[in-house]
């Protein structure tokens, strides 16, 4: 394969938005190598889905140490997509992993402890032949572990120079409030928090949203399309290589409700009346609160991040329209 060259107009229609009250920019839509990136995906194929993203603008590629499967296949793929000329481009990309979750074997590959982080984060840097990493997350809070041990390995990371940034993901408002105060007082900022967010799930409204603003803290929503619900593919059941049929997919069958699919038919409507198809108005419904910086996209094909980036075109949505999206959804029961 011939050595990648990016688009000149790379820049012509992305969005960029501040993280918080930091110095750095991220597109409005970015793209995560949860799945589709594996050792169980085809290399051809994904490299073209991360040629097209930053062909597009999308600066910000989000990883963790376990994506894949197998675990560490996502980070070598991307190392691999880097070393195939994306990685010319490393100063005008962002890129994040993570570690928090089941890693490896015995008792320092899990979970929040400084050794686990530590040792993660490196082995991170291996897979994917980087110096650093633009920003490192504590992929979810340990009830264990003491949050200063957590977040002082975060801020000893900062000053390792191995991340420019560090974030926080999956913490409640009161743990992020905690964590917060840990980093301040190591004056290490925390840029960011990543947390699930979508039309059919609303945990982060009535606190974290809130905290996040007043801390100025960016934030991240991740499964905006709630893993592929938000779309148009399981109106009519659940095709082959869906997400929901594949073994190696996190979405299970049992969640593809006949109560869920009866709002998202619903839904699907209303983003026709719009002129959008419903994974374009479910990103930009989230991207119509400022305090939401990027919305964090998967793609199994390049159509289907085509069709995200086009969610940009239009963002605006009538009192008419956002009031009848809620009716649909029945909001209160997805607070919680
Ligand atoms: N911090 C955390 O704990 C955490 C947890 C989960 C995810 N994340 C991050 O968030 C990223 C995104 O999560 P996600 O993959 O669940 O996001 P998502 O955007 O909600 O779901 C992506 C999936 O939806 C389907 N899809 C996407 N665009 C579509 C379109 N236009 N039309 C039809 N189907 C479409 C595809 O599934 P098919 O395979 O069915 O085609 C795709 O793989 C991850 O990669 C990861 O970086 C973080």
């Amino acid at each position: 394969m011939e050595i990648y060259k990016a688009n000149d107009n790379r820049y012509a229609d992305m969005v960029y938005r501040r993280c918080g009250r930091s110095g750095l920019l991220l597109p409005a839509i970015s793209l995560g190598l949860w799945h589709n990136f594996g050792s169980v995906d085809v290399f051809n194929h994904f490299i073209q889905i991360a040629y097209t993203a930053f062909d597009n603008g999308i600066t910000h590629f989000d990883l963790a140490n376990n994506y894949g499967p197998v675990y560490g296949s996502a980070e070598e793929n991307f190392g691999r997509i880097l070393k195939k000329g994306l990685g010319r481009y490393r100063d005008e990309l962002v890129i994040s992993t993570k570690a928090g979750y089941d890693m490896w074997p015995g008792p320092y590959g899990n979970w929040g402890s400084r050794k686990y982080l530590m040792a993660s984060l490196d082995q991170s840097l291996k897979r994917m032949g980087l110096e650093y990493v633009d920003i490192f997350y504590s992929h979810r809070p340990d009830p264990l572990t003491p949050v200063e041990e957590t977040m002082g390995a975060l801020a000893d990371i900062i000053r390792q120079g191995k991340a420019l940034y560090v974030g926080i993901s999956n913490y409640n408002a009161e743990q992020t409030e905690k964590a917060l105060a840990v980093l301040r007082e190591h004056r290490v900022p925390c840029l960011i928090h990543q947390a699930r967010y979508s039309m059919l799930d609303r945990w982060t409204e009535p606190e974290l949203l809130p905290l996040l603003e007043q801390e100025g803290v960016g934030m991240i929503a991740f499964s905006p399309l709630a893993q592929g619900l938000l779309t148009d593919k399981y109106l009519n059941g659940i095709p082959e290589n869906s997400r929901a049929a594949k073994s190696t997919g996190h979405l299970q069958r049992e969640q593809v409700t006949e109560e869920k699919i009866h709002k998202i038919r619903q839904l699907n409507e209303l983003a026709k009346q719009r002129g959008q198809t419903l994974a374009e108005m479910a990103l930009a419904w989230l991207l119509k609160d400022d305090r939401v910086t990027s919305v964090l996209v998967g793609a199994s094909s390049v159509a289907q991040l085509m069709d995200n980036l086009k969610a940009l075109q239009v963002t605006g949505f009538s009192e008419e329209e956002l009031l009848a999206i809620e009716e649909v959804l029945g909001v209160s029961e997805l607070r919680s």
